[in-house]
């Protein structure tokens, strides 16, 4: 990033301009206010980045408060990247949706050699070659972060959210040191790129802002300050807050890790993925070079998968000695192109594989077991354990399953157990500790009625689940409101998980229309609820009926009905009560839509109670129509009811602007080769899907050529 030369240019000038600020010789530094910046930015880096601060502290502050000065005294002067404009953030009143520019995928999972020599082996298969050279880096255990940098500055940051849309934390982002508001991406010939990161707090840091936090609820005596319980949990919440947010993050000593360059474009709008920046390693390195913060030194770079799994092991040996918490490591195929050839599913890119570290246990006494009832009806257990602290969290609860794995665990009322905690997963009961029984323990026996309702509970034959088959008991349903008002769904703000309890409790909500009848006056009387936030609330109820009809199927809570499967759905129709006029066949042939989903579909709508609910939600404003944006209109209908497949290296577009150039020609993009797909359109150097294809003989095989000239006809 610095030269030597430039760091004694810098270092040199620094000096000076101390002698200047300490005699008071600071009347004509205006003409030096970016070299002052640039001064400020490199000791920002050396202190942040390489953790190697050259300055106290103090003097740092001193130049900061010059520059600060100047800009005070020449308000024309200012820039945006200026490292003055980290601070001084306005609050925020909403967060605004942020649509990422290729989907934030997640990560599929290995635990053990056998896992990562089969992934070796999938991805030597696809790519058709055994030259392949993997990246081992920490898999950092924070919070997800888009940056995208456009003409040199930071230009919006964004949560992960769903993978297609997060929330806009620009403010957020601009307040972490470790971000740099502006990078010299001209000088590596791009105009526009997206990065991505991990925000995490390393583990001293963390026993610091636990301790500061500490003090702050003593002092301020407030009931409703809680502890921060972890590095995870701190820096994911950070991204909440709306007020004072560069205090919060200071004060939160937030850092960021950057580990994937998503999208990087010239000025010509070209791709250089693959062509001008040839490797994950590369890419790292160019990262480095334009001063962000990479995982540097714990990177390692393997020509062959034993090599890799020996590391994974030694790591899995020192990881305490690591100053951030990771939850494993992450394998990736070096070369962007063969990346691209790999391809990805819906939740995952196949080039990539986390590799998880073995989760760590704690034991403790089950003093109970409890059963909830489930959106769906079904009935888990879960037990009440003798509350004991996991890595600073406190665990008091670990699901239980289903019958089966009581029974087959034999777990016990009074069992002393081994519980296990692995990321954000839900703590799980390894095993019994035989040898602390005393007999006493209480053999659990499984309700054979709904714990809230007195149903009959039923279980298919090839379920593992009991449940509870009526559709209006109060928990399922309550269950069912938290699902219809969440973000995917019809994402009501304001509508909490908590307030939706209550209204329950208080008999205000007994069915999802109830919603949309809520006693607001009453309401405000509530403790808790003022006069602005049931404005609010009103608000945004009013507003969720104009959502998507594929938000609404979803919300709907149906069983195996997930959002994908819904927009399948939909898709279809105009009139959401359409549905229920399809036979079960019908349903059953829609691309994507298995033989169960079709069923459960379809037995929603056959129920007695279905016809009356949606005409409820109808008396209450529901058009239950599709609207025209719902499917934004498509340019042409030339690739109408045709499902199209991409693979090898395309050359004459991304593979997103292929996505979207089906789409807009009204045709369906498919995950995979199969009997359903029409064409599979084929880059340079395409791997087994096209042998595959071949095999068939019911695919259509197109370069991409033949595809534009079909979208252009
Ligand atoms: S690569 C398409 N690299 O883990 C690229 N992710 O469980 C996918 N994570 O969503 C991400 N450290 O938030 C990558 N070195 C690393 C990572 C990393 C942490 C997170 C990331 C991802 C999640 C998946």
């Amino acid at each position: 990033m610095y030269s030597s030369k430039d760091q004694d240019n810098y270092l040199a000038f620094t000096k000076l301009l101390l002698k200047d600020i300490s005699s008071g010789n600071t009347a004509d530094k205006l003409k030096e206010i970016e070299l002052i910046r640039k001064i400020i930015r490199f000791h920002e880096y050396r202190y942040r980045v390489l953790n190697d601060a050259l300055i106290s502290d103090y003097e740092y502050d001193q130049i900061f408060n010059l520059l600060k000065k100047i800009e005070e005294d020449n308000p024309d002067a200012l820039t945006a990247d200026s490292p003055t404009q980290r601070i001084l953030q306005e609050d925020i009143s909403e967060f605004q949706p942020a649509v990422h520019l290729v989907p934030m995928l997640s990560l599929d999972n290995s635990y053990n050699a056998q896992d990562l020599l089969d992934f070796d082996k999938r991805v030597k298969e696809a790519l058709e070659t055994e030259e392949v050279t993997y990246v081992l880096e920490p898999k950092f255990d924070g919070s997800g972060i888009s940056l995208i940098y456009e003409n040199n500055l930071l230009a919006r940051a964004a949560t992960r959210g769903d993978g297609t849309t997060g929330e806009e934390v620009t403010p957020h982002a601009r307040s972490m040191p470790t971000i740099p508001l502006s990078a010299e991406l001209e000088s590596e010939g791009i105009q526009k790129l997206e990065v991505r990161g991990e925000v995490v707090i390393s583990k001293a840091n963390f026993k610091k802002v636990q301790d500061n936090r500490e003090r702050e609820i003593v002092e301020s005596g407030l009931k409703s300050m809680r502890q921060f319980k972890s590095a995870r949990n701190t820096a994911a919440g950070t991204f909440r807050t709306k007020k004072n947010i560069e205090q919060e993050v200071r004060k939160r000593k937030l850092e960021v890790f950057l580990y994937h360059i998503s999208y990087a474009v010239n000025k010509d709008g070209r791709d250089i993925l693959g062509s001008q920046l040839k490797t994950h390693f590369d890419s790292v390195e160019m990262l480095k070079k334009l001063g962000f913060r990479v995982p540097e030194k714990e990177i390692s770079v393997h020509e062959d998968i034993q090599s890799l799994i020996k590391r994974c092991e030694q790591w899995e040996e020192e990881r305490d000695n690591y100053p951030f918490e990771v939850d494993g490591l992450v394998v990736k195929v070096n070369d962007l192109r063969q990346q691209a050839v790999c391809g990805s599913t819906s939740h995952h890119p196949k080039w990539a594989i986390a590799y998880k570290f073995k989760a760590r246990m704690v034991s403790t006494v089950v003093n109970d077991i409890e059963y909830q009832v489930g959106r769906t009806g079904a009935i888990t257990p879960v037990a009440k354990l003798q509350p004991v602290d996991f890595m600073g969290v406190e665990i008091s609860n670990a699901s239980l399953h289903n019958a089966d794995y009581i029974a087959e665990k034999d777990i016990r009322i009074g069992d002393t157990v081994v519980v296990e905690r692995a990321g954000d997963v839900i703590p799980q009961i390894v095993k019994v500790e035989l040898n602390k029984r005393s007999g006493k323990e209480q053999i659990e026996r499984f309700p054979t009625e709904c714990p809230c309702c007195n149903t009959t509970l039923v279980k298919e034959a090839d379920e593992a689940d009991w449940r509870c088959p009526n559709w209006d008991c109060p928990d399922q349903v309550r269950e069912r409101l938290i699902h219809f008002s969440s973000k995917n769904a019809m994402d009501i703000a304001g509508l909490s998980q908590k307030s939706i309890e209550k209204f329950c409790e208080l008999g205000y909500l007994i069915t999802v229309p109830d919603i949309y009848r809520l006693p607001f006056d009453e309401i405000q009387e509530l403790e808790g609820f003022g006069s602005k936030s049931v404005n609010k609330l009103r608000e945004a109820i009013e507003v969720s009926k104009g959502q998507s009809l594929d938000r609404l199927l979803y919300g709907l809570g149906i069983r195996h009905v997930g959002r994908e499967t819904a927009k399948i759905f939909i898709n279809e129709i105009k009139l959401l009560e359409e549905l229920g006029d399809w036979p079960l066949e019908k349903l059953e042939e829609l691309d994507g839509v298995g033989p169960i989903v079709a069923k459960s579909l379809f037995d929603f709508f056959h129920q007695e109670s279905t016809p009356g609910f949606l005409a409820d939600l109808r008396s209450l404003g529901f058009t239950l129509e599709k609207s025209e944006d719902d499917s934004a209109a498509p340019e042409s209908a030339a690739l109408e009811g045709k499902s199209f497949l991409f693979t090898g290296k395309l050359t004459q577009f991304s593979r997103s602007e292929a996505a979207e150039m089906v789409k807009n020609h009204s045709g369906k993009m498919s995950s995979s080769v199969n009997k359903k797909l029409d064409f599979l359109v084929v880059g340079e150097k395409p791997g087994s899907k096209l042998a595959k294809a071949e095999k068939l003989k019911t695919v259509s095989i197109l370069t991409e050529d033949q595809f534009l000239e079909m979208i252009n006809s």
